[in-house]
């Protein structure tokens, strides 16, 4: 993990009310597992001293990419970072995706919202390719398509309102697929998107007993596991559960781990 003060190289809309953001971190970029993420300090976010956690999208050549969407005041603020600006940068944080497949899996990619950016460098950096499943509300939700191409993997897209892809929840096609015969291997899920998305693919990944890695998006204060601010219920070995802090022994977990608890969720 470095502090580090990086510098904003570019930072421009991406479409459907997203922004990339590149920034030059010689420090943090050649450590960047896929699944990890970085704590930025928003520049001039009057009043507030806590960072932001973003996904890394992309880490190469000592520059880390990040794909956001402005959802409250902090991200509002650091849409208007300019480009040779500076940024507190702290990463990379938190444990991410495993990469050692064993062999005849198919890895499988399921994402919803900034789900598909955050499994973007996982997609780059495993050694086979496979198939992802990506869902949003309408066709411009829809991110990173072209790139996962790019690499050689099959995309498959629904779209709640039909404008791309399958009409419906990710999940349709997902299971279309499986009953297809799945690519002729046992599937290995790799999640990151709204909790639903999470549970559902957790509990289709249980009932073909397949591993399913999840990555969970809970509030983060410290980003560092000092605060717990962003724990996450998990099974002991005796069913019971216990607290585990996302930020550190997370944001990804096998599904066996979480111990779901609807009710609360939606509190
Ligand atoms: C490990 C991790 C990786 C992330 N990666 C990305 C990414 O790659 N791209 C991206 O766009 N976003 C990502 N996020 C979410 C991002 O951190 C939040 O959108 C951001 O912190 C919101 O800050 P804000 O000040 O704009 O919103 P706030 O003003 O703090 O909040 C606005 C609203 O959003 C809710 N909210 C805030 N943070 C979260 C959160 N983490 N989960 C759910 N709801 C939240 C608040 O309750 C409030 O309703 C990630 C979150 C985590 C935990
Ligand atoms: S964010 Fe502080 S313990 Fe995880």
């Amino acid at each position: 993990m470095q502090l580090e003060t990086a510098t904003i190289l570019e930072h421009r809309d991406y479409g459907a009310g997203y922004r990339l953001l590149r920034l030059a971190a010689p420090q943090i970029a050649p450590q960047v597992q896929p699944g990890q993420f970085v704590h930025l300090r928003v520049p001039r976010l009057e009043g507030c001293v806590l960072r932001r956690p973003f996904s890394v999208y992309k880490a190469a050549d000592g520059v880390l990419e990040v794909l956001y969407k402005a959802i409250g005041r902090g991200t509002a603020v650091l849409g208007a970072a300019l480009a040779g600006e500076k940024i507190s940068a702290l990463g990379p944080l938190g444990h991410g995706f495993p990469l050692d497949l064993p062999a005849g899996r198919v890895p499988v990619l399921v994402a919803g919202g900034y789900g598909m950016a955050a499994l973007y460098l996982l997609a780059k950096r495993l050694p086979l390719t496979g198939v992802v499943f990506v869902g949003g509300r309408s066709a411009p939700d829809i991110l990173c398509v072209e790139e996962f191409e790019k690499l050689g993997w099959k995309v498959r897209i629904a779209t709640e309102d039909g404008s791309r892809g399958v009409c419906g929840l990710v999940t349709g096609p997902l299971e279309a697929w499986l009953a297809e015969g799945r690519g002729q291997g046992m599937p290995e899920f790799f999640a990151c998107g709204p909790n639903g998305l999470l549970e559902v693919v957790g509990q289709r990944a249980l009932a073909g007993d397949w591993r399913a890695w999840l990555s969970v998006d809970r509030h983060m204060c410290c980003g560092v596991g000092a605060c717990l601010t962003c724990v996450v219920k998990l099974k002991d070995s005796d069913g019971a559960w216990v607290w585990a802090r996302s930020c550190k022994e997370g944001p990804v977990f096998e599904c066996r781990q979480i111990h779901w608890d609807r009710a609360e969720e939606e509190a």
